[in-house]
């Protein structure tokens, strides 16, 4: 900034539905502001097949796919843009890898081997770069203002 001091970043976190189901939210938000982050927004939504298409369209060739989304229109998940220096990258290391499996393997200490399952019901989401950051955060953060994403349910 023009004042020299550091810049933040923002990322865009979700709590996956199993997360959600499995009452792990509470913990994991107190995780998130220990570690420094500040929760700038916060929405819990139930998201449509359309939306999560358009969501991990990257993904749309996999195999894994049709259950991805079966998986993430199965129940409400909780979407936060969080704020901090070095945002994307610290988020996704507390995270852990994305088979949860192996996480707690590997890194027994992240979100991921704590509250995940597996590959697919790994509690959790995080922005892997900046410009996935930008689109993930607007995504949810201005085109759900607009009702195109899914069912809200609560502004928190
Ligand atoms: S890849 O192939 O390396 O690009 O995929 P990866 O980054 O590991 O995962 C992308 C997202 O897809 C989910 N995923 C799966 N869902 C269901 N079944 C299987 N086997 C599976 N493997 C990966 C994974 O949870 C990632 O979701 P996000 O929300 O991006 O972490």
């Amino acid at each position: 900034s023009s004042d020299g001091s550091t810049e933040k970043e923002k990322t865009l976190a979700m709590v996956k539905p199993d997360g959600v189901s499995g009452n792990h939210t509470d913990g994991i938000k107190n995780v998130i502001l220990e570690s420094g982050f500040s929760i700038c927004r916060e929405m819990i939504v139930h998201l449509s097949e359309e939306s999560v298409a358009l969501f991990y369209a990257e993904h749309a060739s996999k195999s894994f796919f049709p259950s991805l989304v079966r998986y993430m229109t199965s129940g409400p998940v909780l979407v936060m843009v969080l704020e901090k220096e070095n945002a994307i990258a610290d988020w996704r290391s507390l995270i852990g890898p994305t088979d949860a499996l192996k996480a707690k393997v590997t890194h027994p200490h992240s979100i991921r081997a704590m509250c995940g399952l597996d590959a697919e019901k790994n509690c959790v989401h995080g922005s892997d770069s900046p410009q996935s950051a930008e689109r993930e955060i607007l995504f949810f953060f201005k085109e759900m203002s607009s009702g195109r994403v899914g069912t809200k349910h609560d502004e928190l």
